[in-house]
């Protein structure tokens, strides 16, 4: 644990990963315990958003109750496997933004190749919450958060489920200036750049393909 990287270790997160990481989980519940897991996980990378305050009256009496202060908060899935880490989000946060950055991975190389990104305006403006399930050589994920910075974005922070050391040290010397927020740092990424123990391919998992 560090201001880079915040390990939640909730013991109702670490339970609904444990169900989602066994290999017989099937894809309905699979998504189910993703959509869970990603509130208490936008819970935490949300600690730090800012607040000011609003006068209301309650039936009591009147009072400055603490509010949400600024633009809207963005979040950007990484596609595909961020969109199953985005419906919970949204849930927990109604008014976000949303924006989308397409990045394959080249199963060769490895290599992040775009083919989408479309983000909300006044990105220098928003919290900038980027969200991808894995955090596995970093490749794609730093690929991502260039893009993000390039669009304006100086406010960023990056969520994901599980995260392999390699995807960290990665992360952490290209984009020293976003704190990760996960709920595991695993073992170590093997040669196909799979994070492992893990639970295999998160979009496969989600979506039901192979
Ligand atoms: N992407 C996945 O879906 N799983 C991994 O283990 C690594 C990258």
């Amino acid at each position: 644990m560090s201001d880079h990287l915040t390990v939640v270790d909730h013991p109702l997160v670490q339970h609904k990963l444990s169900l989602m990481r066994e290999k017989e989980t099937s894809t309905a519940v699979f998504r189910q315990l993703l959509r869970e897991i990603s509130q208490f996980l936008a819970y935490e990378v949300t600690r730090g958003l800012e607040m000011t305050t609003k006068r209301i009256e309650t039936p009591m009496e009147a009072m400055d109750a603490p509010v949400l202060a600024g633009r809207k908060l963005a979040l950007i899935s990484i596609l595909r496997a961020g969109n199953g880490l985005l419906d919970g989000m949204l849930e927990l946060i109604p008014s976000a933004r949303v924006g989308f950055v397409g990045l394959y991975r080249d199963e060769e190389t490895l290599k992040p190749v775009q083919y989408y990104f479309k983000v909300p305006d006044a990105m220098d403006e928003r919290m900038v919450i980027a969200v991808d399930p894995m955090l596995a050589t970093g490749n794609s994920s730093v690929a991502a958060i260039d893009l993000l910075k390039d669009a304006g974005a100086k406010n960023i922070r990056f969520l994901c489920l599980l995260a392999a050391p390699e995807g960290i040290a990665r992360m952490k010397e290209a984009h020293p200036d976003v704190p990760i927020v996960t709920a595991s740092v695993d073992s170590h990424l093997n040669d196909n750049g799979y994070i492992v123990p893990g639970l295999g391919d998160a979009g496969d998992r989600m979506f039901g393909t192979k």
